[in-house]
Formats: structure tokens, C-alpha cells, sequence
């Protein structure tokens, strides 16, 4: 007999006479993410194998075939559907108040799970998942059964909108690797995949009717090469595109519906259209020819309010909605400049007909339009929050992106709202400040930064609190040409937004969650997901106590040592190992990572700090940093160290948006000074601007104005003060005012500017 076989009699013969040859399980802690509402482990295990049976019902059909094919396909354990040794049993609970909620009871004799919809006993298999051995996600299990801890968990969802974007029309990704993303999202009860599917650079669904969309809109010539921000622009030549045929459509729209995700396309409106004004001249305010955007941005090419347009994107929308049964049908609505409008005969003619008043209002005719058509077909639309501008339509649901103040606004008019704020859900964003991060967008979004994010703002109040339907993390994919990038750019910040839309506040706990995603990554090791590992680095702050200076290091993960260096010597196993804070009375020069018993695990960090008079003294400032880019506090501006010269998204650059400031440094006591110096960042596709000018005070006296070279080369700009002979003061107070407002014709025009100010270096 083949000794698998002799192990699995084995097995059988245990299980009937209770004896224990399978050796008992050491109890822990399941490291399931989205942490559960309430898990509780018991004495015993239960044993899977050939002799286990599955048995449930029609009502069960998605959930226990997922289980089922989860189980055969990887290992050598064949579920039976009849009667067993032991059983997995599904039952319906149609009293569970949480149609998405489960109850998993894993006992020595059955694993039952309870819910009122195959839903939420899907979502019970994922957690099963979830305490099976990883390798099994591979189908590399040899073993004929598998031991599983006993234990309780009682779950449910703390939000119905539970969403993942992806933008397609950047850059094109394979109908497999859509696949593997439904399938992150279902491994982590996420119900929402947003199709961001049109784009200036890109139209990416086949529309039969409009086949120029198919052969003209979705290519571009060419592709920028680098950051929007490098001048000059310079371009890849090569053609670039793609589209999703209807029968990819149809075929993924079933996957995901297997996995229980709903697909929601999104057709942009009236803006990010160019792709398609270039296919169909005659959809645009000029019937000029257009070509797909090759470059990033926001472009004037939209959609014209003549009627042909309507007539094309009704015929657009009747395709979309024979391949898509969501009810919600996104249509964009975001950054549509209204400059083409303005001078339209066809657009000022609809306003006067119309009665609008303004171009705003026109944008809301379009989209209150269009959501008539969709409401007459029985689907719903979500909108970008410039959805609100010149009046909302009717039955929509507000997709909030810049900030939660569209969602407060939506939500107290009793509209429907999905907070997806930049500051903690646009994962194009940078997050780490290491200097070899891929390139991105900008912005800076750290894993904790996510992981803290509350979806319910506290503008609201309770009643108004429950058109908040969930959150979602945004993928635009300028700068993610390949499907690798997309997955370091989304693994683990992915798993922190499950918690934040799954998990119940109260269980939240940032500490825990990062010794959970250790133990996950190795099942992302197994999946072949190339996620993104900031665990193992060292994070530094400088401590401040009655002026005296001490560096702390810190790193996230348990059990593991922090070694380090201050000659400029790479630190090593045999590097001292980081204990207390180190005291710090000069220039200092640091070099740490961390290291289990055997090697080291991350990258090295390094720390310059340049002594000079002002560090760790006291400062103020009349506004605080804007919430977004508070970095390191406004401590951060006399922390002896520099903001990258390449990143604003670090923690040393501070952000304001549109405030004049008024910062005033207190030396402690007077002093000779001799320079002040700091930097501005100035990436004007962005929104930042360095000021004109700024102006300097010593002890309340107005001394100076300075002005700044703003327009000089370069995306940093100085201001360096050598005073002629010492200046003996205590109180230095630089006013700053902004920029203004960004003017007509460029990015983010009419917007605020943003002030981005570095260190203030005195010496
Ligand atoms: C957006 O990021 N333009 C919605
Ligand atoms: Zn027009």
C-alpha cells in the first residue's frame, strides 16, 4: 500500500476511534485578513480529507463550488457529497440581520457554516481559506488530509461598498490579469470592482456600433517617457493600446460574479473623452481632429452638449449595460475643463434654451441627462464629486476624491456617498519616501496612513452617516506601465482598505494588522503578487526635550533587532545593536536596518542631519500643515533634515493649500545668525507654486523682503539669506503668503495653489 494511503487509513481509523495520532495543533491566533468581528479558538481540530463531506444546497451553489474546486484543485483531498467521517455543512440563517455576515464554527466533527445568503457563506469560505496551509493556494499539497484548529468566528461587513478601481485607459492590462485582481478582491471580501474603462489616452471597451472607438480610440501613438513633471516632454514613439472585446467582457463579468463582485464600469463624461472626440470629431465643441492624448493630464477636448452626442453615448450606454447588471453605472464627470463650452455656438445656445446660468450648470444638464437615461433602464449612476457643481443630479451617488467634503455635502442632501479621498485612497501615490521607489504620480500614501483612514466623516451626524455606503482604493495608472507595477502599487495598501470596509473599528489596531500582513505576504509569495515590503524597514524621528536632541528608530514588525552605525560604515550582524534614542550634539550621519538572528531583512536607512541653530528650538505657525501633507509636523521645518529633492510627498515637505502663513521661530535666547535659508517645490501640474516673494521679521521688526526666483529652472525653488554682518536675535517670523489662485489654461486652473515649504535652515 502507498504510505499516503496507510496515512490517510490512518486518519480514518483516528477520527472513528478518537485516538491522536495526528499530532494536536498548537493553538494561535487565526492572522486573517480583514480581521473578523469575533473569532475565539477552542480545544481539538478538524480533520479535512477525502473522507470529509460537503454538503449544502442551490442556496449554497456559488460558496461551496469555491470551496469545493478550492480544495480538489490543489491538493489530493476529494470532497464527497454524501455522508462522511466528518462534514463541512452550509445552513441558512435567514434571521442573520447582515445579509453578508457568516458564522464559521470549526469543531473536531463538522465545520459549519451559517449565513442568510450564499454571500455571506462565501465570504465564511474566504476566512477558511484563509487558516488553510498557504500552499494550498498553488496546488502543491501532497498531504492527504489537513488539520484545522477549532475555533468560532462570527463576522460581517462594516460597510456595503467595499471597492477597488483600476484605470485601463493609461495603461491596458491583460484580461488575466483583471482575473488575478478579482481575485485579490475576493480573497479580501471586497464586493466593488470599479472599471475605470474610457480615457483620453484610451478607449477599452468594444462597442459595436461605434467601431472607430475599437480602431482609432484605442490606440496612441506614442507614450511620455518619465514624470509629467521632467521638461521637456519627450515621448516613446511607439504605438500603444488595446481593448477588451464584449466577449472578454461577458467572460470576466461572470468570473467576477462566481466570486461575488459586482463589475461597475465607469464611461467618463463629459470629460477625459479625448480618445473618443478623436475617433468621432463630430462629438467634440470644434469637430476639429483631435488625437488620443499621449501625454497625462487634463484635457479641454470634451464632449459638445449637441444632441448627436447624447444620441452616441445613449447607443454607448445600451452596449455597456447588455454586458454590465450592476446597478450602478459610474459615469464620471471629473475635470471636464469648460473652456470649448464657453465658445460653443451649439453649448451657449443648449444654456440659453436650458435657462443655465453658467457652465457648471451646463455640466450638471449633461449628467442630470444622462441619468435619466440610465434611471429609465433601471440602473443608477455614481458621479466624481464635481457631480455637485451647478446642482446634483437627482438620484446620484457622489464618488468623493478631493477630500470628504463632496461626501458631507452629498450626504446631507441625502444623496449616497463612496469616499475615496486622495489623501487616503489614491494608491498611485508614493509610499515610501525611499529614493528608489518606481516613479509615481506624487502624494504620499503610507500603508498606516490607509489603515487609519475612517470612511464615515465627522461632519455628519448619525442620521446622516448611513448614505455613506463604503470606500474604495483608486489605481490611476499613469505611471504603472506593466501589471507588476500595479500590484506593488496596490499590495499591502489593498489589505489595509479591506479593514477599513470590512473590519469593525473596535478592532482595528495598526500593530496587529502589520503582524498579520507578515504572515499574509507569504501567501503573496505563493500567489505570485508582487507587493510592495516597507516591513522591515527602520523609521527615524527626532525626540526634542528642553533642547536636548535624541534620534529614535523604530521599526514595525516583532521580534527583531535594529542595528546601526554613525561612522558612514554599512551596518552589519555585528553593527551595535539600537537600544535607546542616541543623543545627538552635532552633524550626524546614521545608518541602521534591521536584522533577525541570522541576516539582515530590509534596506539600510540613512539619516543626515545637519546641526544648525534653529533645530529642535520652538516654532509656530498660524495654520497647520494641510492634513494630506502634515509630514513630520511643523517641528519637521527645524529637524535638521532636508525634504527630497525629488518628492514632495515625504514627510519633511509640509503642505499648505492656499493659506498665507505666518511662522515664527523662537531661538530660546538671543543669538548671532548669519543665514536663513529654505525651499519651495514648484510641480505646476500639481497644483504647487512656490510664492513670489516672502517676508522677514527679526524680534518683530520687519526687515525684509525677499523674492524668489519662481520662475527659474527646476522643480525646487531657494530661498538662501546671507545677512552682510551677524544679526543678533531670538525670534525670527517669515511670512508667506501663497501663491494664489492657479491661473486659466493650466492644471488645476481657478483651484488654490499649493505652498510646499521645506526645512528653515538657520545658521
Ligand atoms: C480623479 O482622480 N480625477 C477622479
Ligand atoms: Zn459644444
Amino acid at each position: 500500500m502507498h504510505s499516503n494511503r496507510l496515512l490517510s487509513l490512518l486518519v480514518f481509523i483516528c477520527i472513528v476511534f478518537s485516538c491522536n495520532t495526528v499530532p494536536p495543533l498548537e493553538a494561535v491566533s487565526p492572522n486573517i485578513i480583514p480581521v473578523p468581528l469575533k473569532q475565539e479558538l477552542h480545544n481539538g481540530q478538524f480533520i479535512l480529507s477525502s473522507e470529509t463531506a460537503l454538503q449544502f444546497d442551490d442556496a449554497f451553489k456559488v460558496s461551496a463550488n469555491f470551496l469545493k474546486s478550492y480544495i480538489t484543485n490543489s491538493s489530493q483531498i476529494n470532497l464527497k457529497e454524501s455522508n462522511g467521517e466528518n462534514t463541512i455543512l452550509f445552513i441558512k440563517d435567514t434571521l442573520l440581520s447582515n445579509k453578508e455576515g457568516y458564522t464559521l464554527k470549526i469543531l473536531p466533527e463538522t465545520i459549519t457554516i451559517t449565513a442568510a445568503t450564499d454571500t455571506g457563506a462565501f465570504y465564511a469560505v474566504q476566512s477558511l481559506r484563509q487558516l488553510l496551509p498557504i500552499s494550498l493556494e498553488k496546488g502543491v499539497i501532497k498531504d492527504e488530509y489537513i488539520a484545522i484548529q477549532s475555533l468560532t468566528i462570527e463576522d460581517e461587513p462594516e460597510f456595503v461598498y467595499r471597492g477597488m478601481h483600476l484605470d485601463v485607459g493609461r495603461h491596458f492590462f491583460s484580461v488575466d490579469f483583471i482575473k488575478r485582481y478579482i481575485d485579490a478582491l475576493t480573497l479580501l471580501k471586497m464586493n466593488t470592482f470599479h472599471w475605470h474603462l474610457t480615457e483620453d489616452q484610451g478607449w477599452r471597451i468594444e462597442i459595436k456600433k461605434y467601431p472607430k472607438l475599437n480602431d482609432i480610440a484605442a490606440y496612441r501613438k506614442e507614450t511620455l517617457i518619465g514624470h509629467y513633471n521632467d521638461e521637456p516632454h519627450q515621448f516613446d514613439g511607439k504605438k500603444y493600446g488595446g481593448y477588451y472585446t464584449q466577449e472578454q467582457i461577458k467572460e470576466l463579468v461572470k468570473y467576477a460574479n462566481n466570486r461575488k463582485i459586482t463589475i461597475i464600469p465607469e464611461i467618463e463624461m463629459p470629460g477625459h473623452s479625448q480618445a473618443a472626440v478623436s475617433a468621432y470629431p463630430e462629438l467634440g465643441c470644434t469637430g476639429g481632429q483631435v488625437e488620443v492624448a499621449t501625454k497625462w493630464g487634463v484635457f479641454e477636448e470634451i464632449y459638445c452638449t449637441k444632441e448627436e452626442t447624447f444620441t452616441f453615448l445613449e447607443d454607448v450606454l445600451d452596449e455597456v449595460l447588455e454586458l454590465f447588471p450592476s446597478q450602478y453605472i459610474h459615469i464620471g464627470g471629473d475635470e471636464a475643463p469648460k473652456t470649448r463650452w464657453k465658445t460653443c455656438n451649439h453649448c451657449q445656445e443648449r444654456m440659453k434654451a436650458e435657462g443655465l446660468k453658467d457652465e457648471h450648470e451646463l455640466q450638471s444638464y449633461f449628467i442630470s441627462r444622462m441619468e435619466r437615461y440610465l434611471n429609465s433602464k433601471g440602473r443608477q449612476i455614481i458621479g466624481w464629486d464635481e457631480i455637485l457643481e451647478g446642482g446634483l443630479a437627482p438620484n446620484a451617488t457622489v464618488m468623493s476624491w478631493r477630500g470628504t467634503k463632496g461626501a458631507v455635502e452629498a450626504a446631507k442632501a441625502k444623496h449616497t456617498v463612496i469616499n475615496t479621498p486622495t489623501s487616503h485612497s489614491y494608491f498611485d501615490y508614493y509610499q515610501s519616501t525611499n529614493e528608489d521607489e518606481p516613479v509615481a504620480i506624487g502624494g504620499f500614501l503610507p500603508l498606516e496612513k490607509v489603515y487609519g483612514f475612517n470612511p464615515i466623516p465627522k461632519a455628519l451626524t448619525k442620521d446622516e452617516q448611513q448614505y455613506v455606503l463604503g470606500a474604495q482604493g483608486n489605481v490611476w495608472t499613469e505611471y504603472m506601465p506593466t501589471e507588476d507595477q500595479v500590484e506593488y502599487m496596490v499590495f499591502p495598501r489593498i489589505m489595509a482598505m479591506s479593514e477599513v470596509v470590512w473590519s469593525s473599528p473596535e478592532n482595528k489596531n495598526y500593530a496587529d494588522f502589520i503582524s498579520r500582513v507578515e504572515v499574509f505576504n507569504k501567501r503573496l509569495d505563493v500567489l505570485d503578487i508582487n507587493y510592495a515590503n516597507h516591513l522591515y524597514e527602520v523609521e527615524g524621528e527626532l525626540l526634542s526635550e528642553k533642547n536636548k536632541l535624541s534620534y529614535q528608530l523604530n521599526t514595525l514588525t516583532k521580534d527583531k533587532t535594529i542595528r546601526y552605525t554613525l561612522d558612514g560604515s554599512e551596518p552589519s550582524i555585528t553593527s551595535k545593536v539600537y537600544e535607546t534614542p542616541i543623543i545627538i550634539n552635532g552633524d550626524m550621519l546614521l545608518k541602521a536596518a534591521v536584522f533577525n538572528t541570522e541576516k539582515q531583512l530590509g534596506r539600510v536607512f540613512e539619516q543626515k542631519l545637519n546641526y544648525h541653530k534653529a533645530v529642535g528650538k520652538d516654532i509656530l505657525i498660524n495654520v497647520e500643515p494641510h492634513k494630506a501633507y502634515s509630514g513630520s509636523g511643523k517641528k519637521g521645518m527645524i529637524n535638521g533634515i532636508n525634504g527630497s529633492d525629488n518628492r514632495f510627498g515625504d514627510k519633511e515637505w509640509l503642505g499648505f493649500w492656499g493659506d498665507d502663513l505666518e511662522i515664527i521661530i523662537d531661538l530660546g535666547e538671543t543669538m548671532d545668525i548669519n543665514s536663513i535659508e529654505t525651499r519651495f517645490y514648484n510641480a505646476n501640474g500639481q497644483w504647487l507654486y512656490t510664492p513670489k516673494n516672502v517676508l522677514l521679521y527679526f524680534d518683530d521688526e520687519f526687515y525684509m523682503v525677499y523674492y524668489i526666483d519662481y520662475r527659474s529652472e527646476g522643480l525646487i525653488k531657494k530661498m538662501q539669506l546671507d545677512l552682510r554682518e551677524p544679526k543678533r536675535v531670538q525670534k525670527i517670523k517669515i511670512k508667506v503668503p501663497s501663491y494664489g489662485t492657479i491661473p486659466e489654461g493650466l492644471q488645476g486652473a481657478g483651484n488654490k495653489a499649493w505652498t510646499f515649504i521645506d526645512e528653515i535652515i538657520v545658521k
